[in-house]
């Protein structure tokens, strides 16, 4: 199928799974929460909204396989590969903060497709494909045009797992204090990597994020112009476990206060099992 075509059945897909999400919001309880490990919670709504995605994307592309959060799929290796995020934000669901999205990426051999992040009840689709501009509910978006970190607001998240990540992160995060608008950490990697495509957020860094938490956003945050990488600078944003996303000029000045905070820390990066 043609992307444009598959893009636009994708975010009919999301929205669908959105609705359930949305109806779910309102009528949740705490009793529902179950813990995976420490600080990252579940409910059977992300797995029935999972279920919903994976099933209607099986119809409409059959020799794709899966990569998701809540594997209620088996994982593949297959060529075409949908990556898939039902609910990104989902402490933030939990504790009644309407800041959570649906994630769904596509990658054929490696490279990104098509992604779709689709922040639930604020009702705005963060779409794109191979050889589109990104569009928010369906107008062309761009990263922003901010030249210098001074007048940048830039997007984190906190590390809430790996606690070894914390000292050169709080290097960081001072840094940014004094030298930039402010800092958010809003509670949803999909939503922070949309908010930078459309240039409401100049920048966004972060520790430890999975494929699925990325692969759409980080898409659509190329196809709005913006660039990506690790903070070693390479390209293996989806996987590599860290991201940094933004214009060209605000990553080049993000990526050397990340590297020099990194560098000087007593406590690199990552050494922690
Ligand atoms: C989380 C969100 C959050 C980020 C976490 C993710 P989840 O995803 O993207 O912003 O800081 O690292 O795990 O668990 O709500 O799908
Ligand atoms: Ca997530
Ligand atoms: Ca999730």
């Amino acid at each position: 199928m043609e992307l444009k075509l598959l893009s636009q059945s994708v975010i009919k897909i999301s929205k669908t799974a959105g609705a359930f999400i949305r109806q779910q919001y309102f009528l949740f309880n705490e009793k529902n929460v179950e813990v995976k490990s420490l600080n990252s919670l579940v409910s059977f709504v992300d797995i029935t909204a999972e279920k919903m995605i994976v099933e209607e994307l099986k119809n409409i592309f059959p020799d794709a396989g899966f990569l998701t959060e809540e594997k209620t799929v088996e994982e593949s290796k297959a060529e075409w590969l949908w990556i898939i995020d039902p609910l990104d934000g989902t402490t933030n669901f939990i504790h009644g903060i309407p800041t959570f999205a649906v994630s769904i990426g596509l990658m054929h051999k490696g490279k990104m497709k098509l992604g779709v992040v689709y922040e639930i009840m604020r009702d705005e689709c963060f779409s794109a494909y191979k050889g589109s501009q990104s569009q928010l509910n369906g107008k062309p978006i761009y990263v922003s045009e901010r030249k210098t970190l001074v007048d940048s607001l830039i997007a984190t998240g906190f590390p809430y797992e790996k606690f070894d990540f914390i000292p050169p992160y709080l290097k960081t995060l001072s840094y940014l204090m004094q030298h930039t608008r402010g800092i958010r950490r809003i509670g949803s990697a999909a939503v922070d990597l949309a908010y930078t495509a459309c240039g409401r957020f100049d920048g966004f860094f972060e520790y430890n994020l999975n494929p699925w938490d990325v692969a759409a956003g980080a898409f659509i945050v190329q196809q709005a112009g913006g660039q990506l990488s690790c903070f070693s600078g390479s390209d293996n944003f989806i996987f590599g476990r860290e991201i940094m996303a933004g214009n060209r000029l605000i990553n080049r000045e993000l990526l050397q206060v990340i590297q020099q905070n990194n560098s000087t820390s007593t406590n690199a990066i990552g050494t922690n099992s």
